[in-house]
């Protein structure tokens, strides 16, 4: 059997309903990492994906305070940690799946690999954790989604692939993030399985 050139990792958070495609799709996910027990994990699990939990609560992380509200955190610690451990499991592309704990610079110096995002705007519009919100608020008749090179900066490096979807009058969060998520499913399988052999070429980062 051929050598794989790439090692492939999937970060969750939440309901993994993206992972739950790429492994319908076969891709080859070497392992699961989570910052909290989720549907993701129970996926990889289903799927005999070897997979890892980094608890955020370890780190200091308040569950009673809200995300960006977080001052007992050590960031660095937990996302050295995870950039460990994708480097121990020879990880060459990490794709973060809804992952919601934003890394801290220094991961990047230490993860020698390539971390990918998916996002649900067409960035550079709507950045951060509301997007689908912010874009109702803003009344746009089109969003989409963003497949980029993730970067210390957040939701701000190259970007690697877009789609967009239309805005119904009548939408909600709910329904505009599900028909988003319809184009990220596949799209962002796509993009990975062309990664992992090398017929696409990353943006420079
Ligand atoms: C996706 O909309 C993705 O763009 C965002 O988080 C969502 C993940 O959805 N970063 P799921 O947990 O895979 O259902």
């Amino acid at each position: 059997m051929t050598k794989r050139a790439h090692r492939l990792a999937v970060l969750v958070s939440g309901s993994g309903t993206l992972l739950e495609h790429m492994i319908s799709e076969g891709l080859p996910i070497d392992r699961v990492i989570a910052d909290k027990p989720c549907q993701g994990l129970r996926l990889a699990e289903d799927a005999d994906i070897s997979q890892e939990t980094f608890y955020r609560e370890y780190w200091g992380w308040d569950t009673s305070r809200k995300w960006d509200d977080q001052p007992g955190f050590n960031r660095e610690g937990f996302s050295v940690a995870i950039a460990n451990c994708l480097s121990d499991r020879k990880i060459t592309i990490a794709a973060m799946a809804g992952f919601m704990t934003i890394l801290s610079p220094k991961f990047f110096s230490v993860f020698e690999g390539v971390l990918i995002n998916i996002h649900p705007a067409l960035l550079p519009a709507f950045k951060g954790e509301k997007a689908v919100q912010d874009a109702l608020d803003a009344g746009v008749k089109i969003t989409g989604t963003t497949i980029h090179v993730a970067t210390p900066e957040l939701d701000a490096g190259p970007i690697i692939e877009q789609e967009a979807v239309r805005v119904m009058d009548d939408d909600t969060v709910d329904s505009l993030h599900e028909r988003i998520k319809q184009v990220e499913r596949p799209l962002y399988a796509g993009v990975l399985r062309e990664l992992l052999d090398e017929t696409r070429i990353l943006p420079p980062h």
